[in-house]
């Protein structure tokens, strides 16, 4: 299975610290956010990995990481999420969007995509090994889920949708950023359409794969946190330095 980490976007809910370098690049605690996830890919047994970067600070990347051979990765590759095509017209951008830049890279294969400001200590071999097609995905429960895609159980705890960032959650629990899809990724992106905020939304290709009754979740062990805002940023570092001291 190949990774891929979705670390586009401007990070303006963290200005004026993201204005003079990414947001995936600022400190948790001793070590960059990226690296968060790149260490959940590698411990995976995941060595090629694509990086899709965006913004103005996106060349920072390249500093950081160089060629990964020190983070344990094998083969590095980068994408860059533009916001505008080749006519300089707006594209609609969203995680959705950003994944869809990497199906060459997936070249048919099934994909682990985490997405960049999201750490967790959880270990994803056993779910990786056993993963064979469709979606799966991993949920926590969380004390306020209206900031997330939030799912909603029919009767047999089966999840029959999810909602985005829902005012009113049907349940406790957050979809975290980590996600492992079958190769009809690819083809399902470009069957979604932009939501009401203009963006390709990851929830809405998770919806796809219900729809066709080929989406599997399970509770994520451990710690989980995104750092896209101040106070998670806040909780990241404080949990990461308790465990790295
Ligand atoms: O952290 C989990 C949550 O992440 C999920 O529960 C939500 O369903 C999902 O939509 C997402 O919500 P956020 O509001 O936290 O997403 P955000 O816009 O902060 O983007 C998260 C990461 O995704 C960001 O650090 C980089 C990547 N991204 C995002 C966008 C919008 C891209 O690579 N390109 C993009 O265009």
């Amino acid at each position: 299975m190949k990774g891929i980490i979705l670390a586009g976007g401007l990070g303006s809910r963290l200005y004026p610290l993201t204005y003079a370098t990414n947001k995936h690049l600022l400190p948790i605690y001793d070590r960059p956010m990226v690296f968060y996830p790149i260490q959940t890919l590698v411990n995976a047994g995941i060595t090629e990995i694509m990086i899709v970067v965006g913004g103005p600070h996106a060349g920072h990347f390249m500093g950081v990481l160089k060629n990964g051979v020190e983070l344990g990765i094998k083969h590095l590759e980068f994408a860059f999420q533009d916001t505008v095509d080749h006519n300089k017209k707006k594209i609609e951008g969203g995680i959705s969007h950003a994944l869809s830049l990497c199906e060459n890279f997936a070249d048919n294969s099934s994909v682990a995509v985490i997405l960049g400001d999201n750490t967790t200590d959880t270990d994803m071999s056993g779910a990786v090994k056993n993963f064979k097609d469709g979606a799966m995905i991993f949920l926590k429960k969380v004390s306020d889920p209206n900031r997330y895609g939030v799912p909603v159980f029919d009767g047999n705890h089966k999840i029959s949708s999810i909602e985005e960032k829902p005012r009113e959650p049907k349940s406790d629990y957050a979809v975290t950023g980590l996600y492992l899809y079958d190769n009809t990724v690819f083809s399902r992106i470009k069957t979604l359409k932009p939501s009401s905020r203009g963006e390709l939304e990851i929830t809405d290709l998770n919806n796809s794969y219900i729809k066709d009754g080929k989406l599997a979740w399970t509770e994520l062990s451990g710690f989980w946190t995104d750092a896209g805002t101040y106070d998670s940023l806040f909780v990241a570092n404080e949990y990461w330095a308790k465990k790295h001291l």
